[in-house]
């Protein structure tokens, strides 16, 4: 949602800190930056920059020298990227928000729902609010604390006990050198370097400074000190809670892009290594077994995935699998699951999420764990709410994803989700275990002879892109789907392939290309063939992304090729000759291809 960074430091980097950690975390929002700093010197002040627009409209604006709105020095700051949920992106409604009398700055990631009746009564008292922020109300509540003579430790403490809903909060005071910040069903970590100290929505921010990092937990206060690195973690009582430091386990550059023109095709490009670090030290080929001793009490009867958009078409192919094996599985969109709770009974519930602080699959996870529920994440993110909230977790190691639209997560999940088959319901599977064994080598083949981006030039000015699929081809059209509308704007659905004649085959003209998910020579894949038959009938362009083990070439325009595989390893290799489509799309139209239009790295409401 909104990305955070907070830092104590030196005073002529501080800044810079900021905005290094703004950078990296953009892809949480970007409808608008800010930051806020602050010195300790008595009668202090508070310097503040914010701007609508992107970083670049604040880089614009700061230049280590001072700007219109006052000398940005100071050794406390904290900064803040915007996803608008309260108000639209203006200056005025970009973070930091600051109280009447800019005592205090704070930055805000999440919703205060009960920020409307707060914000009424400190009208009432003679508090001018100047943005149509829900953030806005904590600095009012901060500033009536101070009037009230309390300390700022004191006064933000006493603002956080009014809010309800979901935050990550920090805040800076003039005068203080300290930074203070609590969350809630919000993301927070904070990072211990060798003379500064940092808070963060995300590790990239500031990976390049220190790879030591502490998790507050939800109800947790952080304060960092300036001089020799100090910080606390406290509770609501204000008693210290001694904290595990954690080490991260990738670098620095992992964040950047490496010569890419963008970070998506940078992590498109990442999965062969990506699926590695998956599978190292987890499948034992010779004894044809795998090794995940993090869940190796799981023995499920029934599953139900709850997940949203990338990680939902992971939970499809999921379910799919867990069935194959005789397990009872379905997949629920997690914002759904909580309208119309299925019984739950013995069933394992897995939750899906890369980021692991999806607000409608935490949601969807608490109302199972309600109902008595045994839950596994299945996350990317070390450390995150999921992480922490489940009683078991597979991480499916991808390394950090930057682009908003998944792309190597999807790959790693889909590997990941095998392991777990393999591991909890499948006997010795060793076709497929072979067949992940090469999965990394494999998709590498489709990433060196991909054909993607000459027919993505053939296609960028169609009006709409059908999907179609059967099995697990299902999830990986779904999947296409998404991926080519999240980055290009242009109409995109993924069907099963046999509904498409049941209404959608309405919509299919000469105009409107079909993308055929058609690997393997089965049934799957010859009734897949029928359907492209159809479409071809009517003069759709078809685009037939295949293995050659059918027939499906003859009826097709174009042809992405993928390696014979198993059926379950080739809805990887087609997923990603699928995201190389979309992306070159997108790049023929000029599209903001990491940083989609309304869209989201975490989406942290419901
Ligand atoms: O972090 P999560 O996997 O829980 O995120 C769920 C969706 O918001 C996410 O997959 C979204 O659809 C991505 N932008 C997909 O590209």
């Amino acid at each position: 949602m909104c990305g955070i960074i907070g830092c104590v430091g030196r005073p002529d980097e501080t800044l810079d800190v900021l905005m290094h950690g703004l950078g990296k975390l953009e892809y949480r929002g970007y409808d608008s930056a800010g930051v806020a700093l602050a010195d300790g010197d008595v009668g202090g002040r508070l310097a503040v920059a914010k701007r609508a627009g992107e970083l670049d409209a604040l880089r614009s604006v700061v230049d280590h020298t001072g700007t219109a709105d006052g000398d940005l020095e100071g050794s406390v700051g904290i900064g803040h990227t915007r996803w608008s949920t309260h108000g639209p992106p203006t200056d005025a409604n970009a973070h930091p928000h600051t109280d009447c009398g800019s005592r205090v700055a704070i930055v805000h990631n999440g919703i205060i729902e009960n920020f409307q009746g707060l914000r009424d009564d400190l009208e009432a008292a003679g508090h001018e609010f100047t943005s149509e922020t829900d953030s806005e109300v904590v600095t009012h509540l901060i500033e009536a604390a101070l009037d009230e003579g309390a300390s700022p430790e004191g006064a933000f403490r006493a603002a956080i006990a009014r809010i309800e809903g979901s935050y990550t909060i920090a805040a800076v005071f003039a005068g203080t050198e300290a930074v203070f910040a609590a969350r809630n069903d919000s993301p927070l970590v904070l990072g211990l370097g060798e003379s500064a100290t940092y808070i963060a929505s995300d590790i990239p921010a500031f990976r390049e400074f220190t790879d030591r990092v502490v998790y507050p937990d939800d109800g947790e206060f952080v304060r960092l000190d300036a001089g020799g690195g100090g910080w606390t973690v406290s509770d609501a009582d204000g008693e210290e809670i001694t904290k595990e430091i954690d080490t991260v386990a990738w670098d620095a550059e992992d964040t950047g892009k490496s010569g890419f023109e963008h970070f998506m095709l940078k992590e498109i490009h990442e999965q062969p290594r990506s699926l590695r670090q998956c599978l190292r030290g987890r499948v034992d080929e010779l004894g044809g077994r795998i090794e995940l001793p993090e869940i190796e009490e799981l023995d499920p009867t029934a599953v139900q995935f709850v997940a949203a958009g990338t990680s939902y078409h992971a939970a499809l192919y999921g379910a799919a699998l867990f069935r194959a094996a005789g397990v009872p599985a379905q997949a629920f969109l997690a914002s759904e699951y909580v309208t119309s709770v299925p019984p739950i009974g013995d069933d394992l519930v897995i939750g899906v999420t890369q980021s692991g602080e999806t607000a409608d699959t935490l949601s969807a996870l608490r109302e199972a764990r309600g109902r008595g529920a045994e839950t596994l994440a299945l996350t990317n993110v070390v450390g995150s709410t999921v992480a922490r909230e489940c009683e078991h977790v597979l991480y499916i190691r991808a390394g950090p994803e930057i682009g908003v639209a998944a792309s190597k997560t999807f790959a790693s999940q889909l590997a990941a989700i095998n392991l777990l088959t393999l591991a909890t319901v499948e006997d010795g599977n060793r076709e497929v275990i072979a067949a992940l064994r090469d999965l990394p080598s494999t998709v590498q083949a489709v990433l060196d002879e991909s054909t993607a981006e000459t027919v993505a030039d053939a296609y960028a000015d169609a009006g709409a892109y059908f999907f179609i699929g059967r099995g697990l081809n299902f999830s990986v059209a779904l999947e296409g789907a998404l991926k080519l509308k999240e980055i290009t704007y242009r109409h995109a659905e993924g069907f099963a392939a046999g509904e498409l004649k049941h209404g959608p085959l309405a919509l299919v003209t000469q105009e409107t290309p079909v993308i055929a998910v058609a690997t393997g020579d089965g049934e799957l894949a010859r009734k897949t063939v029928g359907n492209v038959k159809e479409v071809e009938a009517r003069g759709a362009p078809v685009i037939a992304v295949t293995d050659g083990r059918s027939d499906v070439e003859r009826y097709a325009d174009h042809v992405l090729s993928v390696p014979e595989t198993h059926p379950r390893t080739a809805a990887v290799l087609a997923s990603v000759q699928l995201q190389l489509f979309a992306y070159h799309t997108a790049a023929d139209l000029g599209r903001s291809i990491d940083k989609p239009r309304n869209l989201a790295k975490s989406v942290t409401v419901e």
